[in-house]
């Protein structure tokens, strides 16, 4: 298992959605105050302890989100998904994520329950692995633990074929 993990590390997208690129600037008091590169930064850092690798995308677009899972599929072990405001109508995305099989686990920094009605309803969620909301960084952080296991499941599940 250990040789695997040190000769074949899993790789992880965390897909950043539109708007995110104005983290902390952006609503500070519903998003927080650390920037996307702060995020990022941390993530790396979890990466480097959980002996895995992660990249990093931010598009206010969604057909490059699209492609991006698209890339995904062959690409890497499980994804971390933050749509944005797609989440809650872009059927695209939607089955850009059912079209895949690597993992995607949908994540928010707000806790889009306790917000305005339409931020309720989530298109990505039924296609998703799992999802993560209202936790702030923490929110990607325990996603990148979950997406690990994931992974590391499907990984046995295929014989180590991926
Ligand atoms: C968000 C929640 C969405 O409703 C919103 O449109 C965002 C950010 C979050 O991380 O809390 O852009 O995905």
């Amino acid at each position: 298992m250990i040789w695997r993990e040190v000769r074949n590390p899993l790789r992880v997208l965390v897909l950043h959605g539109p708007n995110l690129n104005l983290l902390g600037r952006r609503e500070p008091d519903v998003y927080g105050s650390l920037t996307l590169e702060e995020i990022n930064t941390s993530l790396q850092n979890l990466a480097a302890e959980l002996n895995i690798q992660v990249e990093f995308y931010q598009s206010n677009h969604e057909g490059e989100l699209i492609d991006r899972l698209h890339q995904a599929q062959d690409n890497v072990a499980a994804v971390i998904f933050n749509p944005g405001a797609f989440t809650h109508y872009s059927l695209a995305l939607r089955d850009a994520v059912a079209a895949v099989s690597v993992p995607v686990i949908e994540v928010h920094l707000s806790n889009v329950y306790a917000r305005e009605g339409f931020r309720r309803h989530s298109v990505i969620a039924p296609v998703a692995a799992g999802q993560i909301s209202g936790l702030g960084l923490d929110s990607y952080l325990l996603a990148l633990r979950a997406a690990v296991n994931l992974a590391e499941k499907r990984r046995r599940q295929l014989g180590g074929k991926d």
